[in-house]
């Protein structure tokens, strides 16, 4: 073959070689477009799959973040509620406890601190409830005292001073007759009825202005001072059963109402035996301020 045609030849062949080589390139590189863009979409996809999962996992995290706070919002709801509730009930109970008291407290102030005197006579026709104390007979007291009465006695016993009942609740009938009774022995003396009664008056009251009428007066003395008395003296103001009376009554609710030296507020005489309820308060103020009812409810 000539030289120009081996030259031919070869370029020829160089040119085929060359388009042959980078048109293959061309192909390959176009032909892994769309195993590039699968693998893109299925990462998209993953990446989006991922996301959505995070995203529910968020949601999911956050919903039960949601539902714990709604839960313990309500939780301390409740909890509040509740305890409003008993503070509530708390402070009800408180105010009718203190309102019960103050009205009892009211109430009583109205029946127990009663003034019944010469100058302050029971209106006519009163009546009292009282009930009897046990281990007398004919003993009968205001049944809103007679618990008071029994526990003075009770105790003063217990503390070695057993006392006796002489008398409590009368009626005026018997009031009357004791009146009378009394009129009578001053009159023995020599005095005028009227003057027998002004004199009788100052120790026993007049029906109707008797303490005793009134159901919460007890004449008290000792168990073996009775027994060898017949009468009622201030001589009994010298034992230990007294002195345990005027320290202790006003505990039970219990005044001395007619003190030595206090016949001019009273218009009675001195009386150790005489105790009159007239409630704690009053009879505490009373006993330690060496007064009597008298002085008490005009201060
Ligand atoms: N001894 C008193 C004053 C009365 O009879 O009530
Ligand atoms: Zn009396």
């Amino acid at each position: 073959m000539p030289k120009l045609t081996w030259i031919c030849v070869l370029l020829t062949l160089c040119v085929f070689s060359f388009t042959a080589c980078f048109g293959a390139r061309d192909d390959s590189s176009s032909s892994m477009a769309p195993s590039s863009s699968s693998g893109m979409m299925s990462d998209a996809m993953s990446d989006a799959s991922g996301a959505m999962s995070d995203a529910k996992s968020g949601m999911s995290g956050a919903m039960s973040d949601a539902k714990s706070a709604v839960s313990g919002a309500m939780s301390d709801v409740r909890s509040n509620a509740s305890s409003m509730m008993d503070n509530a009930t708390s402070s009800m109970s408180n105010a009718m406890s203190d309102a019960s008291k103050a009205a009892a407290a009211e109430a009583e102030s109205e029946w127990a601190l009663r003034l019944v005197s010469a100058e302050s006579p029971l209106p006519e026709g009163f009546s009292v409830e009282t009930r009897a104390i046990p281990g007398y007979e004919n003993r009968e007291f205001d049944v809103r005292a007679a618990d008071a009465l029994e526990a003075m006695l009770r105790d003063a016993e217990a503390a070695g001073c057993k006392l006796y009942l002489v008398s409590a609740y009368r009626s005026v009938e018997r009031q009357d007759a004791l009146f009378r009774r009394k009129t009578a022995a001053f009159m023995e003396e020599g005095f005028p009825q009227e003057e027998a009664e002004k004199q009788a008056a100052r120790y026993v009251a007049r029906p109707g202005t008797s303490e005793h009428n009134l159901g919460l007066a007890a004449d008290i003395v000792s168990a073996n001072w009775y027994a060898s008395n017949t009468d009622l003296t201030t001589a009994f103001a010298d034992t230990q059963h007294y002195e345990w009376l005027r320290e202790h009554c006003a505990e039970y609710g219990f005044i001395e109402r007619y003190p030595e030296g206090k016949e001019g507020v009273t218009g009675v005489t001195y009386e150790p035996w005489h105790f009159r309820y007239v409630g704690k308060e009053a009879a505490e103020a009373i006993m330690s301020g060496g007064s009597t009812l008298e002085e008490y409810l005009a201060a």
